[in-house]
């Protein structure tokens, strides 16, 4: 496997189980975040996806925004050695312009330190799949709007078309929803989901949900010989 994504879930629900506020959640997600990239390091995995902010997490308290945005500028400030050390190139996909300009500025400069590393994270932040098409069919109609689009140009506007579509997409805390992540890059992905809260996901459940993909079969819409 080259790619996985997740979508982060369940965080606030881990949280109220301990009587702590939400933000509590997201920041044992962040710190499951790093073991899970650990995880992906070791299984070879080259690219790894997190759902982090959706475009219609704005609606959520002030409070529990501001806390996601100070968690996410702390974590670029504080794991930025550990990233370059560790040969981590940290991209965000989403629509940029809708974070503050503090944080557009922090994201450019880690991205700029961390292009040279091997393995990718790629945050999804302000994202939303339905935005992402729009987006892409936007910036494509600035640039050859007379000539026929094919799939292949059009993968090309999208937020980070030199990523592959990821294999396998992980939905934890029990939803069974793809709810707007990857939208276009999930056409032949394989789905897993635990009920597992994202702050509880550890080892024992990476290993299980790498088992279940490995016994797929994927046949991308052809048939197997
Ligand atoms: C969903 O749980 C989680 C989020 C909306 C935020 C995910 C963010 C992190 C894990 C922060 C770490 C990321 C970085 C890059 C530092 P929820 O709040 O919807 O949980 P609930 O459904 O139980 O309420």
């Amino acid at each position: 496997m080259e790619h996985l994504a997740i979508i982060m879930d369940g965080n606030g629900r881990w949280a109220k189980a301990r009587n702590k506020p939400r933000i509590s959640g997201h920041r044992a997600g962040a710190e499951a975040l790093d073991r899970v990239m650990h995880y992906c390091r070791e299984a070879g995995i080259r690219y790894l996806t997190v759902y982090a902010f959706s475009t219609e997490n704005w609606k959520r308290s002030k409070a529990e925004v501001s806390g996601l945005m100070k968690l996410l500028s702390n974590y670029m400030r504080s794991k930025e050695k550990e990233l370059v050390s560790n040969g981590v190139r940290f991209r965000v996909v989403g629509r940029k312009a809708d974070l503050s300009t503090k944080i557009q500025r922090e994201i450019a400069a880690l991205e700029e330190h961390t292009r040279g590393g091997d393995f990718t994270l790629a945050v999804a932040l302000s994202y939303g799949g339905r935005a992402e098409i729009v987006d892409a069919a936007n910036e494509w109609r600035k640039t050859n709007p007379g000539k026929p689009l094919t799939e292949e140009d059009f993968r090309s506007f999208l937020y980070a078309p030199d990523i592959p579509d990821p294999d396998l997409i992980v939905r934890t805390s029990g939803e069974l929803r793809t709810s707007n992540f990857l939208l276009w890059e999930s056409a032949y992905s394989e789905y897993y989901f635990t009920d597992v809260l994202w702050p509880d996901f550890d080892r024992a459940e990476f290993d299980k949900a790498l088992a279940s993909y490995s016994k797929r079969e994927r046949r991308m819409g052809g048939r197997l010989k």
